[in-house]
């Protein structure tokens, strides 16, 4: 069974892998990747985290058609630049979230807006009518994806992830 979720030009976005904890471990310990993610900014300190992590996604992701946290795969090299999501909003109403975490190996490359852009179009031909994405504020290279993206600027608001955040919106293209 593939474990291929989407393909772009220059991408595989498929599920992680148990044997890619280590590379999990390498992009989440970093301060400039962790700083900007969660309520309370935190970087992964041990293997042992990255192998709970990992197992999370890997289960939740099985469980969902839509939702997913996913590994993005260079196809050039087939090293994993870093990942993709497309998840319910914590204390949203159902609504949806896209997000994009990559190594700064594999920043400035376009491969965090192209990943991201096959992950709404995944969510637009499984139904969804809208996806959000929450940025911290000074977080000026992921404002700047969601720009690249053509979201919607909606202002800033405080209904999740405990914290003021700007808000952006895309629908599906009519
Ligand atoms: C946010 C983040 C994903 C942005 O990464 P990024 O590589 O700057 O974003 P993109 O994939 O859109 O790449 C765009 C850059 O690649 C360049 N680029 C090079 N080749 C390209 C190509 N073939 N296609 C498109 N862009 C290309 C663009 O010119 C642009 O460069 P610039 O920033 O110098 O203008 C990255 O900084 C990151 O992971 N940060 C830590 C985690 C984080 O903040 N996540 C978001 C939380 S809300």
């Amino acid at each position: 069974m593939t474990d291929l979720v989407f393909e772009t030009e220059r991408c595989r976005v498929r599920d992680w892998r148990a044997d890619e904890v280590e590379r999990v471990l390498d992009l989440y310990r970093r301060w400039e990747v962790a700083r900007w993610l969660g309520s309370v900014p935190a970087a992964m300190e041990s293997i042992e985290q990255a192998r709970i992590m990992v197992e999370r996604w890997r289960s939740s992701n099985s469980e969902h058609d839509i939702a997913g946290r996913w590994a993005v795969e260079r196809k050039a090299d087939g090293v994993v630049a870093g990942t993709v999501l497309l998840v319910p909003l914590p204390d949203g109403d159902g609504e949806f979230e896209v997000g994009w975490h990559f190594h700064p190996d594999s920043w400035g490359q376009g491969f965090a807006t192209e990943s991201a852009r096959g992950a709404l179009a995944h969510g637009f031909e499984h139904g969804l009518e809208e996806v959000f994405a929450v940025v911290r504020p000074d977080n000026a290279a992921s404002i700047a994806v969601c720009r690249r993206l053509g979201m919607a600027e909606l202002g800033r608001t405080s209904k999740y992830y405990r914290t003021e955040l700007e808000l952006f919106r895309t629908t599906p293209a009519p």
